[in-house]
């Protein structure tokens, strides 16, 4: 039998899982590691920590097994962070996440100067804050020696790759996220390097996801306890290898993530760009391309009202709270803009709002509003899809959300959309693994592996009625952001 280790590298830990040829799942091990927020919307996290991660939650995934059997190592990882290399490797900053939003005036710059129209020609893209060339433009202009020390430029997953290899590598679906690659032809834009002062010697080698870049260099296998033989794929950005995990392959599949992030995930055959550029198109996993919206906080609005705010971890009893009958009636709104937005508003003053409470207004309402308004600020995105034309009646539900019987419920509803659960709810540490395998030749190609290892587990259906309720609230959610956008940049 054949092992194959999958990594999630998440914004809050790196998971771990040991998966066989068929699918099945051995052990997971998570690793958690500090996120800083060192100024209101900034969002950084140390390399170091998520190879101090991978080396101790690495060993205690295969412990008990016989390590012969490892094979490979795919990783799906928290896109578009900036991680930046001197000329030996070392780390020169803490990395710039995906949900940072520090680079208001360089998005400015390259949406308004060069243009969008310009950076949808190059890159299929328009720019966000989140994505990693405004970041360096930002290190450009903020930390002009750090900028100049760059030897390498790299996404977080790449760096595991690195560490894991010596290969510089990034694959087409995280090159995507970066607004430096040329997406329909899966190529460095020398255009958007230029515009970001990067030579293409900076930048890492590109592969496709199911490409084995390497093999695990002796002295980290040494280290790990695996085999020097064992391959490590490219991987993919979280999203691709979560859509992966989720079976959400080729032409027309739909995957939502429910974690930190909030994504709706459209596969497709074929390259093609949303001419509003409110969705991203980028390269997936499978060789092919996708439309994604991605909203910058989704699981993470409950886990903060929860967790910071009335200072509980059960998460269970404070939904078991929310009557049946309460759903598609609540009063209160919850526009879930915690680290300001991305898809569709792109709006990095946005904030965390509640609005429409009375004195009856009580702790399982607010809960409740949080769940609500992260499913409307999802059906925006899937809006824009539809908008385009792309039905969207069915699609797979992945996350620590899905966890939630009530969320799951409240999502197809106000999608109005039949959400299907995967047998494994473990999206990019699957996605990663079965990567390996195609990687190492256990499967033809990214498609025949999904179809042999995924399938559904249950499936929540919308209730007409319910689903005529969440509609009416809706309509009133998608009035509040325009009313209040005025004042966030006055309020901050
Ligand atoms: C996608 C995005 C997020 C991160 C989360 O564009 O920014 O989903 O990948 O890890």
């Amino acid at each position: 039998m054949a092992l194959f280790i999958g990594i999630d590298l998440g914004t809050s830990a790196m998971k771990l899982l040991l998966m066989d040829e068929n699918g099945v799942i051995h052990n997971t091990v998570t690793e958690e590691y500090p996120l800083e927020f060192p100024k209101a919307g900034w969002s950084q996290q140390n390399p170091e920590d998520w190879k101090k991660a991978l080396f101790a939650g690495l060993p205690s995934l295969i412990k008990g097994f016989d390590a012969e059997e490892i094979a490979g190592i795919g990783a799906g990882g928290q896109m578009h962070g900036l991680v930046v290399l001197d000329e030996n490797d070392h780390v020169i900053r803490p990395a710039i996440l995906w949900n940072d939003g520090r680079t208001e005036k360089q998005v400015d710059f390259l949406n308004n100067e060069i243009g969008k129209a310009r950076l949808s020609q190059l890159t299929a893209n328009i720019a966000f804050a989140g994505f990693t060339a405004p970041k360096l433009l930002w290190m450009q202009e903020n930390e002009p020696e750090n900028f100049a020390r760059i030897s390498k430029i790299m996404l977080p997953k790449d760096y595991i790759n690195y560490i894991l290899t010596g290969v510089h590598s990034c694959d087409y679906s995280d090159a995507s996220g970066m607004l430096l690659l040329d997406v329909a032809n899966k190529c460095w834009s020398k255009e958007m390097l230029d515009v970001c002062k990067i030579r293409e010697d900076q930048m890492p080698k590109l592969f496709e996801s199911f490409d084995c870049i390497g093999t695990v260099k002796p002295e980290i296998a040494n280290l790990l306890g695996i085999g020097c033989n064992v391959k490590v794929a490219a991987g993919a950005g979280d999203n691709a290898a979560a859509a992966v995990g989720t079976g959400v392959v080729g032409e027309g599949g739909c995957n939502i993530s429910l974690g930190t992030s909030g994504t709706v995930f459209i596969s497709s055959e074929h390259f093609g760009v949303d001419d509003s550029n409110g969705l991203h198109a980028f390269a997936h996993a499978d060789g092919g391309w996708h439309l994604m919206g991605c909203m910058l906080s989704a699981a993470s609005c409950n886990k903060w009202l929860l967790e910071e705010i009335l200072g509980t971890s059960d998460h269970q009893a404070e939904q078991a709270a929310i009557r049946e009958e309460r759903l598609g009636e609540n009063h209160v709104f919850f526009l879930p803009y915690l680290m300001g937005e991305r898809s569709p508003i792109n709006d990095t003053r946005a904030r965390g709002t509640f609005i429409g409470m009375t004195m009856d207004t009580c702790r399982a309402d607010l809960v409740q509003a949080v769940l609500e308004g992260v499913a409307f600020a999802i059906r925006d995105s899937v809006e824009v899809a539809r908008s385009l034309g792309l039905e969207i009646r069915r699609s797979k539900i992945c996350g620590g959300g899905a966890k939630s019987p009530l969320w799951k419920k409240i999502m197809a509803n106000v999608l109005r959309c039949t959400l299907e659960v995967p047998v494994s709810e473990q999206g990019p540490g699957m996605g990663g693994a079965m990567l390996a395998m195609v990687a190492c030749g256990v499967y033809e190609d990214v498609n025949t592996c999904c179809k042999k290892l995924v399938s559904v587990a249950s499936t929540v259906e919308p209730d007409p009625k319910l689903a005529a309720r969440y509609e009416a609230r809706y309509q009133q959610f998608k009035k509040i952001y325009p009313a209040v956008k005025a004042l966030f940049p006055e309020i901050q």
